[in-house]
């Protein structure tokens, strides 16, 4: 008969403390004191040494020696706080992800968008919102020079607006053409007139978008280059007011072909066939460098990207056979 002892299998032994407990030991370790460990955490000083000494229980061994009036961690305390610090990284991590995995399906997002593109940013919202029902997005609508001052404040998530101004600390993705149009009356002279040249129009009276516009800026910077002043514009702070001056028969304007859905397909206003125009310019969506974009924001800039070239552009009428519109 085999008289040999068997060997005994060890089982390891899970000792019990609880996150509550580590939280406490690393703010003591860190304070050196229960007394400032207790204020910190709103509790008692026999409540945190009752804690410290439960879990030493636990762990079978000091972690705390007193030298003088302060304590210090032992060597197995040195490792319990290292561990809990890990410990509580990891849980900070996994709450980012929650917040991350909920953020698809909850969450408010802030969009700055340039009033010209009011013409087309709702519908693209409303695409994006049946897919994320729970997400809900606030669009302020102002003008460039607002957007920019923004963007510098870090107040929106993303911003929607023509090219901005170089060395911002932004981040500039074009997503869409956005081609700039002189429009007029239907029953003005130049309305049926072909290859119109820009030195026949600058003697019309102009409506022009207020100064900050990125119409106006672009329209501007046109008329610099190719070296004409307008002799008579008036300034008017939106599109819809210029187009309604227009259409009174007040003088030309110039706007983004995106703002004339409705009254080319009602034949209230005409797009001038002018020399060198329509002016290409594109859409883009803007960010600050380095923001970090939560799971929400990241997928409605994703979707603006690669759906907002479905969005209806008018269509040029056919004799402007100089289109530069590309797709
Ligand atoms: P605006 O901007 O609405 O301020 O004129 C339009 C654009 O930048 O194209």
């Amino acid at each position: 008969m085999n008289t040999e002892p068997k060997p005994r299998i060890k089982t390891p032994r899970r000792r019990n403390f609880t996150l509550r407990q580590l939280k406490l030991f690393e703010a003591v370790a860190r304070t050196g004191s229960f007394t400032r460990t207790a204020e910190e955490l709103h509790l008692t000083q026999p409540a945190v040494s009752n804690q410290i000494k439960q879990l030493e229980d636990q762990i079978g061994t000091p972690l705390f020696e007193h030298i003088g009036r302060k304590i210090s961690p032992t060597e197995v305390g040195r490792e319990l706080v290292a561990f809990s610090r890990d410990i509580s990284q990891r849980i900070d991590e996994f709450e980012n992800l929650l917040d991350d995995i909920k953020g698809l399906h909850h969450g408010v997002l802030n969009v700055a968008v340039v009033s010209t593109a009011e013409y087309f940013s709702p519908y693209l919202l409303a695409r994006f919102c049946s897919h994320h029902p729970g997400i809900t997005v606030n669009l302020d609508v102002t003008n460039r020079d607002a957007v920019l001052k923004q963007l510098a404040d870090n107040a929106p998530d993303m911003a929607i607006m023509g090219v901005p101004p170089d060395g911002a600390n932004l981040v500039a993705q074009s997503f869409m053409p956005n081609p700039l149009v002189v429009v007029a009356a239907p029953d003005h002279a130049l309305a049926t007139m072909k290859d119109v040249p820009i030195e026949r129009v600058v003697r019309e009276r102009f409506i022009i978008r207020e100064p900050g516009s990125g119409t106006r800026d672009a329209f501007e910077r046109f008329l610099m280059k190719s070296g004409w002043r307008l002799q008579n514009s008036m300034e008017m702070s939106s599109n819809e007011a210029i187009k309604h001056a227009v259409m009174a028969g007040l003088g030309l304007g110039v706007v983004s072909l995106h703002t004339l859905e409705m009254e080319l397909k009602l034949g209230r206003l005409a797009i001038v066939d002018l020399v060198d125009f329509p002016l290409e310019r594109h859409w883009y969506l803007v960010h600050r460098q380095g923001k970090r974009f939560s799971v929400a924001a990241q997928s409605l800039k994703t979707f603006i990207l690669t759906e907002a070239a479905q969005a209806v552009l008018p269509a040029l009428p056919g004799r402007i056979t100089r289109s530069k519109v590309k797709r």
